[in-house]
């Protein structure tokens, strides 16, 4: 595990070393040392499932065979970007969120002398995939098909990042719209797409497959992406920030989160109330009733409830599916995720 983790990161070396020298930009040595110091803060510093994945999910459809070198170097190169996908979305994402940390750091946005820049920062970010395509992968059978995949999967997100924001102003009118439905497509397109379809998707690439031929596999990792953002939810109020790496903000942000429609559809008319009256506000104060709030209704226990039986729900469909080596890679994401702390 360890090993696999320091191969990983040394692809990650190579990777950022080229695109510091990129002949299509003529770099100083501040800006080399500006993007250097932006992709070493943003890109690497998180769990690592996404990427990872890429590699263990080839290897487990190759029915676990061996791997050669290169095979191991371009999925770990396609687990990169979506690493460096994932590190665009978070610099936008936060400056959005108005956070305060990540991966128990500041928000890049809120570090000294970087500020507003991150903006820009962050479409760096998704440039850099499409370089990294253009050194690697350019005279691959699927490169079309892996620019499609990207394309489509980050369109998607971006999305799902508007209508989680856009609800926000719906709540403050009305709290009452916000429900599961509504909670489930903020969910499908903001974070399923392109934390769990796309490194499967990608490793289907590699392997020759064409995604078209693969529905029933994505729409398991929608539903595996779904329970992945519930936990997320649940972590944003009740997990230690110490362990998750960030302080959540959703209760102030009047975010559609699982835990709000939870509480809604189990509150009396009293306790709707003070809903209505302190969430989305960001004052210590209204959170800590919203909290104590949370704690009456008893929502760690419903979501405990919900994990358990939302994973025997995906093992269920998982079985379902006619290949066992299918089968091995969904369950070994599954795995990665379960009773998470972080
Ligand atoms: C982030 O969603 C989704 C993307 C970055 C596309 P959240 O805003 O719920 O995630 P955290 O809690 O800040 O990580
Ligand atoms: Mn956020
Ligand atoms: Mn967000």
């Amino acid at each position: 595990m360890a090993d696999l983790k320091s191969s990983f990161l040394k692809v990650y070396s190579i990777l950022k070393s080229e695109l510091l020298h990129d002949p299509a930009f003529e770099f100083s040595n501040d800006s080399r040392q500006w993007v250097e110091r932006m992709v070493d803060y943003n890109v690497p510093g998180g769990k690592l499932n996404r990427g990872m994945s890429v590699i263990e999910s080839y290897r487990l459809l190759k029915d676990g065979q061996e791997l050669h070198d290169d095979e191991i170097f371009l999925a770990s190169a396609l687990g990169w970007c979506i690493e460096w996908l994932q590190a665009h979305f978070l610099v936008s994402d936060d400056i959005m969120d108005n956070s305060h940390t990540r991966r128990g750091q500041p928000c890049w946005f809120r570090v000294p002398k970087v500020g507003l820049i991150a903006a820009n920062d962050g479409l760096l970010l998704r440039n850099h995939i499409h370089r990294i395509f253009k050194n690697h992968f350019r005279g691959k059978p699927y490169y079309v098909d892996l620019l499609h995949l990207f394309n489509e999967v980050e369109f998607q997100t971006v999305s799902g990042q508007m209508i989680d924001l856009i609800t926000t102003l719906e709540g403050e009118k009305d709290l009452s719209k916000y429900t599961l439905s509504l909670h489930r497509s903020i969910v499908q397109y903001k974070t399923t797409y392109y934390s769990f379809y796309l490194p499967v998707a990608c490793a289907l690439l590699m392997l020759g497959e064409n995604l078209d031929n693969h529905i029933n596999v994505k729409n398991i990792l929608v539903e595996m992406g779904t329970f992945f953002q519930v936990q997320d939810d649940y972590l944003d109020c009740f997990g230690a920030p110490e362990t998750i790496g960030k302080i959540g903000t959703d209760i102030e942000d009047f975010k559609c989160s699982w835990l709000v429609v939870k509480a809604l559809e189990l509150s009396n008319e009293e306790q709707k109330k003070v809903l209505n009256e302190n969430y989305g506000k960001p004052d210590l104060a209204n959170v800590s009733k919203v909290k104590a709030l949370y704690n009456e209704l008893n929502l760690q226990g419903v979501f405990a409830e919900y994990e358990s039986n939302s994973y025997e729900k995906l093992v269920a469909s998982i079985e379902a599916h006619p290949s066992k080596a299918v089968q091995a890679a969904l369950k070994s994401f599954l795995a990665k995720i379960y009773k998470r702390q972080k």
